[in-house]
């Protein structure tokens, strides 16, 4: 019988076949252990001399790590052994000698790993990764949809910037010009979300970020909900119940994950409602207060977060912004026009911001005067501008990063481990 690797403790006694690689090979005289890696987890098979044909036994001398092999043998229970189960085998066909292959189970460098990313991700920490990954992404679909959300997809070629103009990347879009891939799909979901009232998209999104740092990519997934006559605080009360959510999930499906990547689960399993609500300015008071400076209409660098959430074992929300420092589209408080009604979600550990969202400005008057204050295309616009001409109404949503995400629950240094195939400044290949 054909199995997984997960599923042979429920076999012990029967004879099962894996396919797989080969993760590793010891040899000792005339016996093999055999490492082998399906996808699912790694079993020992154990093949001594005379157990197989001749032919076969010698087939096994010295195959390279990564090669292709079909095992069949019996189930065994061995407590030593990682999954509690040994394969005691009976049959070795090796389908591939591989080259010799140049990821060796030691460290290597990050520049050697990611140019060999397509090969890279067989090993055990990325495999890891890519599970918890799939995972993050269920968690936030079944949250969406158990709460009566649609699915919306937003286009990527689009006319205009959403996030400014700095971070666009243009290509040339036949006869029309220049068209830009879209930086976040918001506004073309606020346009659903009066047609559906509360949608999400969820796919890529593309920012020409020159940086640097652990936290950045230039291509990368969000997830965006929108909801029509919502509110700041029902935005807020929206992303706190994500990201509870999320990393229940992330517990209750990836312990084995976590292990091989080294997370502690501790963290994790803190973060609970409530989350701590600061309105800028009382972040601003309690950074500068930990000796870290910042202005009263500054946004957060890395040494600002980290002041902010010292301490915290939640993650916190940063409400009430200054106007001026937020996109055009955001809603400003009508008793107070210098702040906008927008909200950021700051992860503990150092992870950084993870949400990005507020209220939208509704107001078609007040939308012009920011687009043209902004210097924006209006043309370009019109269509956005619609949504205020016919049967405007209060609403709001957000954008969760996901390799943020995923780069907290796996509590991965840098950002580039948590996607298949990492865009970066400086990397586009392979
Ligand atoms: O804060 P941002 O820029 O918000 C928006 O784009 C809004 N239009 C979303 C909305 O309201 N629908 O981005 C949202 C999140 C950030 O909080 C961060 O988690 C992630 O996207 N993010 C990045 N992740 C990786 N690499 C980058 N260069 C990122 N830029 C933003
Ligand atoms: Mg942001």
């Amino acid at each position: 019988m054909i199995l997984s690797v997960r599923d042979l403790p429920q076999h012990v006694g029967e004879e099962a076949t894996v396919r797989g690689w080969l993760y590793n090979l010891r040899s000792k005289g005339k016996i093999h252990f055999l490492q082998v890696r399906d996808g699912t987890g790694i079993v020992q098979g154990v093949v001594g001399k005379g157990d197989v044909p001749d032919p076969a036994f010698a087939a096994c001398e010295g195959i390279p790590q990564e090669s292709s092999v079909v095992v069949t043998g019996a189930v065994r229970a061995d407590a030593r052994a990682p999954g509690g189960v040994e394969l005691h085998l009976r049959d070795v066909q090796v389908i591939q000698r591989s080259e010799p292959y140049p990821i060796a189970l030691q460290s290597h460098g990050p520049d050697f790993l990611l140019r060999h990313r397509h090969l890279w991700l067989r090993s055990r920490k990325p495999w890891a990764t890519l599970r918890v990954r799939h995972q993050v992404i269920r968690a936030i679909r079944d949250f969406f949809d158990s709460q009566g959300f649609t699915n919306v997809d937003a286009p990527i070629f689009t006319p205009a910037a959403c996030e400014g103009t700095t971070t666009l990347f243009e290509v040339k879009y036949f006869d029309e010009g220049n068209a830009y891939l879209t930086q976040s799909g918001q506004l073309y979901i606020e346009a659903a979300a009066m047609s559906l009232g509360k949608v999400y998209c969820f796919g890529p999104v593309f920012r020409a970020e020159r940086s640097k740092t652990r936290k950045h990519l230039t291509e990368f997934w969000m997830v965006e909900p929108e909801v029509a006559y919502a509110t700041l605080p029902d935005i807020m009360d929206l992303a706190e119940g994500l990201i509870v959510a999320i990393a229940a999930r992330v517990l209750e499906n990836c312990r084995e994950e976590l292990k091989v990547l080294e997370r502690d689960p501790a963290p994790l399993e803190k973060i609970r409602k409530p989350f701590p609500r600061l309105t800028h300015a009382e972040a601003v008071k309690r950074v500068n207060a930990r000796g870290v400076a910042m202005a009263a209409d500054d946004d957060f660098g890395a040494p600002q977060e980290e002041a902010l959430v010292q301490g915290e074992e939640r993650p916190v929300m940063v409400y009430r912004w200054p106007s001026a420092i937020k996109a055009f589209y955001m809603k400003r408080d009508p008793a107070d026009p210098a702040v906008a009604l927008g909200v950021d979600v700051i992860a503990p550990e150092g992870f950084g911001e993870v949400i990005g969202g507020g209220q939208r400005e509704d107001d078609l008057a007040k939308l012009l005067e920011r687009i043209e204050a902004e210097k924006l295309p209006k043309e370009a616009f019109e269509w956005y501008l619609d949504l205020r001409r016919y049967g405007t109404v209060p609403h709001g949503g957000f954008g969760l990063g996901l390799e943020r995400t995923v780069q907290w629950m796996c509590g991965t240094e840098h950002i580039r481990e948590t996607v298949p195939f990492p865009r970066m400044l400086y990397r586009i290949c392979p």
